[in-house]
């Protein structure tokens, strides 16, 4: 398996699930020394079991090279977690024309980039897993930031394309939506102060640990549950939202304001 962002956080935690689960794990980030720590722990256990790759997923050609390193280290990849992603930019007049290409290459385009490499594989062979981690703002909404709002719901349009297109020739697809979880970008969002996201994310509800949502991913993919959804309030929210569109914007709007009063 190939786990993408897994220097540290939801990545990593990943990463060390599946291994302990059995897996060859290739372990890939931009942070190519914390990629190398991840593996080094994992072979630390199971030796020969992992390697870390320094990756730029937020190109095509940084999509080729990794899988095209994960199958020469150990053959065919059957599950792929595009987990890595950014949380950057405000709103559509302050946010710099590069930081909705970061957003869209890193958090979008690199799902479909490592589609595009791997589904020949998996569907001449009729079997693959595609798992992406998108997020609870993909679903509902990211208040303070459009970028993420945006990447984050063509993330979720993606790999239900994904599932509604390949899911009869064997290709299987979920997508992680989490709300709050305990990794460097929720804390990275706390230090800069950028706008109320990262306190609107704490506000929503708890902040899981990167371990408890690891777990919960595991049991998702052995069901093969499309939405994973380790916080199962987003799921009322959801429904919320697809019942009276017009009332859940007045609570967002509602909840917005509240945010910036603080
Ligand atoms: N932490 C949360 O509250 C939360 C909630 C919902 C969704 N998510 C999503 O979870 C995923 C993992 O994030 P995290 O919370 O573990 O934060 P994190 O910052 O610990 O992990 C993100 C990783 O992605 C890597 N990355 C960024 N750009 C890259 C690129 N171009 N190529 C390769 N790697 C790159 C970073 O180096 C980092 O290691 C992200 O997609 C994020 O949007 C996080």
């Amino acid at each position: 398996m190939v786990v993408t962002g897994a220097a540290g956080g939801i990545g990593r935690a990943l990463a060390n699930r599946f291994s302990a689960a059995g897996a060859n794990v290739v372990v890939a980030d931009l942070d190519a020394a914390g990629a190398a720590d991840t593996a080094a722990a994992l072979n630390a256990q199971r030796p020969g079991t992992a390697i870390g790759i320094s990756a730029d997923v937020g190109s095509e050609y940084g999509n080729v090279e990794l899988i095209r390193a994960a199958e020469d280290a150990f053959g065919q990849i059957d599950l792929f977690f595009a987990n890595a992603g950014v949380g950057m930019g405000s709103d559509p007049m302050s946010t710099p024309e590069d930081v909705w290409e970061t957003s869209f290459n890193v958090n979008t385009h690199s799902h479909r980039w490592a589609a595009k490499h791997l589904l020949p594989g998996w569907l001449a062979r009729g079997e693959g897993y595609f798992c992406s981690t998108a997020s609870a703002a993909g679903l509902l909404s990211q208040i303070g930031s459009a970028p993420y709002s945006l990447t984050k719901h063509a993330a979720v349009a993606f790999a239900e394309w994904m599932s509604i297109t390949y899911g009869d020739a064997g290709v299987r697809v979920s997508c992680l939506c989490p709300q709050g979880v305990n990794t460097n970008m929720l804390r990275a969002g706390d230090a800069a102060g950028a706008g109320p996201s990262s306190s609107v994310v704490r506000a929503a509800g708890v902040v899981l640990e990167p371990e408890d949502v690891a777990d919960i991913v595991l049991a998702g993919i052995e069901a093969e549950t499309f939405l994973i959804l380790p916080h199962p309030e987003v799921l009322t929210y959801l429904q919320r939202k697809t019942a009276d569109h017009d009332r859940w914007l007045t609570g967002m709007r509602r909840l917005q304001a509240r945010m910036l009063a603080r």
